[in-house]
């Protein structure tokens, strides 16, 4: 992969429908980032695109919620995107977005060119419509009960309680969100990417890295856990998907194609062809040729994603690109897992989530401290954990006492010693090294560990092995502690200046290296430590071929006599207060978010009635006088109410809930007009009227204050 001569790197495009969390950035774009500064940095010819997915149900649906327009939505998130990714250094060539004429052009292109190979199969099926909203309803939009474990709130692709996968025809009562009617199927036509003939390909290449002969990607290199989601779709066999929907937000399907009116490009065909028109405008924006990036051999195609998009990237983007002909394929895919967040998973809904434009302002200043701890805890092969407790501890154990701690160690003792300047040294003197412990070495062999220790890490990122790449670069902050600390210059100075020259001079170079390498990771304190010793922090262009070059030759980065400026403190510790704070807040929306679910567990509304309908019905109030157990019933219990005109005998369900002893002299509501009903052999007449929460408890419903049996209730 990395002697290709271009490299094209995406990051899904988030859907223009909600804030960035930290299991986004965990996800996918730090990945990204960090992989994509490194290539810069060794000087080779990168592309990094992303932008906001702004078609499909998730935008409708959070339009309609918040009572506003899809265009208001997305205008309104992707400038939030923009914002907040700059803000914590994500460095794409471009943020473009899926609303963009160029874009909808550019998809529209893909769908004639598919159409016009035959690509597709067109077919009739049956779908859900809304007769009173007038149109067919995406899965989103319609609920009902969940066939399998009953939950009354299903939605038609999934129930979010049992976390099944639902088609909308096997849910229960089906209801349409839009107008609260009951849906009913109606036969439309759609095109359809035929999977099913594209299953035998995919699995040889997924598997082998190889089609139709060439070889296009080595599979040991792709993350175990992408490829068995893969397989494990590819096993289940592939179908037909349709490749349109009836919708009226989305790209147009061209109209040139007979039957497209009011049909619309389904979001998983337009959303990453989103990568493509990204990679047009930029190319038109700096006056350079998009197509080499995606249909020339010579490019590396690498898609950052999570593990939800898994399937999209690695078997349906690919077929399409294929089934096009023109288009190369992704040479890796490496998807991360999920983030969790102190000990649950992170819920937009749910409001449990680190917000990041939040973040970045109740903690300004810190955008590396969370890099930082979202690298180290990447979910690279599995799920992780994001805790606040874990984040302080990490900041100060990592950040403060080991690589700011160093940091400015070096700078204070150049200033002291040197007046700021890199001092001159020779060669010949000696001084201890973490490097080789037992004994003196000479300068020249531990700058030969640094070029080492570098290549470990160019070998850990091009493997996409992010935590060990930083780890390794705390290995370089460590050994340059252990330097000093085997030295100690502030004892020696005054006895032996010579030795302390070389190790400092030597301190300064692996500032320096670690000025460098933090960049990919740890962009605005390596901004800061460029600026305190003296080097140019431009455009990331080959920084890292320079210095590995510059170290292999034994050369030093900061020749003696280069000026530094005065120490500061890259990293401060996080307080207690602090991480109080955050979890306080997380705490908060624990309990908002408990309400939220009890309302989202009310029982819908029955249909509506008239005036007259409930003027028929009789409620009085009553007092139970006599209560005893139904004999072989363990729900019912047969009651005496009085009602004031006369004493009824009532059977009411609640013997699970109520002992009879309890309930003798409770006064209640009654239906009292209910047509009397046996009950194993008892004539019930009228209904006690309860009330039913979330939990199943039932409570009576009974005046406030003593009444008198008999009362209406209206
Ligand atoms: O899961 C998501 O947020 C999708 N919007 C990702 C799309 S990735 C690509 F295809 F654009
Ligand atoms: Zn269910």
């Amino acid at each position: 992969m990395f002697d290709k001569k271009r490299f094209m790197v995406t990051a899904a495009l988030p859907y223009a429908n909600g804030p960035i969390h930290i299991g986004h950035l965990a996800g996918a774009y730090l990945a990204a980032d960090i992989f994509v500064r490194f290539l810069r940095m060794m000087g080779k010819d990168v592309v990094f695109v992303c932008g906001s997915d702004e078609h499909g149900a998730a935008i409708t649906i959070k339009a309609k919620k918040e009572g506003l327009t899809p265009r208001e939505i997305i205008d309104k998130y992707h400038v939030m995107f923009e914002n907040t990714f700059k803000s914590i250094g994500i460095s794409f060539d471009i943020f473009h977005r899926t609303s963009s004429e160029l874009h909808h052009q550019t998809a529209k292109d893909f769908f004639m060119n598919l159409y016009n190979k035959g690509q597709f199969e067109e077919r009739e099926s049956e779908q859900y419509y809304d007769e009173e909203a007038h149109q067919f309803l995406a899965d989103r939009y319609i609920t009902g009960t969940c066939p399998k474990c009953g939950f009354e709130n299903a939605y038609g692709d999934q129930c979010e309680k049992c976390g099944s996968t639902l088609n909308p025809t096997d849910l229960i009562n089906p209801r349409s969100t839009l107008s609260g009617s009951t849906p009913v199927l109606r036969k439309t036509s759609h095109w359809y990417l035929p999977l099913d003939k594209y299953q035998v390909w995919l699995k040889e290449w997924i598997n082998t890295g190889k089609l139709d002969g060439a070889e296009l990607h080595d599979p040991a290199t792709w993350k175990p856990h992408v490829l068995g989601q893969c397989n494990s779709w590819l096993d289940g066999g592939l179908e037909p998907r349709a490749m349109t929907r009836d919708l009226d937000w989305g790209v147009d399907v061209p109209s040139e194609i007979p039957g497209s009116d009011g049909k619309k490009l389904y979001v998983w065909l337009d959303a990453p062809i989103g990568y493509i028109s990204a990679t047009k405008q930029w190319a038109a924006d700096h006056n350079r040729d998009w197509e080499p990036y995606w249909k020339d051999n010579d490019t590396a195609l690498i898609h950052f994603l999570g593990k939800d998009n898994i399937v999209f990237h690695c078997l349906i983007f690919p077929g399409i690109l294929h089934a096009h002909g023109e288009y190369i394929l992704p040479v890796n895919v490496p998807a991360n897992q999920f983030m969790n967040l102190e000990g649950n998973k992170i819920s937009t809904s749910r409001n449990w989530a680190v917000w990041v434009h939040e973040y970045l302002e109740e903690m300004p200043g810190k955008e590396d401290e969370l890099r930082y701890n979202l690298i180290k805890n990447m979910p690279e092969q599995k799920d992780s954990e994001f805790t606040w407790k874990g984040y302080q501890e990490v900041v100060n154990t990592e950040l403060v006492n080991n690589l700011a701690n160093f940091f400015n160690r070096v700078v204070v003792l150049t200033n002291k010693y040197y007046g700021g300047e890199i001092p001159d040294f020779d060669m010949e003197e000696s001084f201890f090294s973490s490097s080789d412990p037992d004994m003196d070495t000479y300068f020249d062999s531990d700058i030969i560990h640094l070029y080492d220790m570098l290549s470990e890490l160019h070998g850990h990122v091009m493997s996409f092995d992010f935590r060990a790449s930083l780890k390794l670069v705390m290995e370089i902050s460590t050994f340059g502690n252990q330097l000093l600390q085997l030295n100690e210059p502030w004892k020696i100075q005054k006895s032996e200046p010579e030795r302390v020259a070389v190790v400092m001079n030597f301190a300064l170079q692996i500032t320096a290296v670690l000025a460098v390498v933090t960049r990919p990771f740890l962009p605005f304190a390596s901004a800061r430590m460029h600026e305190v010793l003296g080097m140019d922090f431009s455009e990331e262009n080959g920084e890292l071929v320079d210095i590995m070059g510059k170290l292999a030759e034994g050369e030093a980065i900061l020749p003696a006599g280069h000026k530094i400026g005065e120490p500061i403190h890259l990293f401060t510790r996080i307080t207690d207060e602090q991480v109080e704070i955050q979890i306080a807040k997380l705490e908060n929306s624990k309990s908002a978010s408990t309400e939220v679910a009890l309302a989202d567990t009310f029982v819908p509304l029955k249909p509506e009635i008239s005036y007259d309908d409930f003027a028929r019905m009789d409620i009085r109030t009553g007092k139970i006088i006599k209560a005893e157990k139904m004999e072989k019933a363990d729900k019912l219990l047969v009651l005496t109410v009085d009602l004031g005109f006369e004493e009824r005998t009532i059977v009411s369900g609640i013997a699970k809930h109520f002992s009879p002893d309890d309930i003798i002299g409770k006064q209640v509501t009654v239906l009292a007009n209910l047509a009397p009903r046996k009950l194993r052999g008892v004539e019930s007449k009228g209904m006690i009227l309860m009330a039913e929460n979330a939990e199943g408890r039932l409570m009576f419903i009974n005046p406030d204050e003593d009444f008198p049996a008999g009362m209406t209730i209206q």
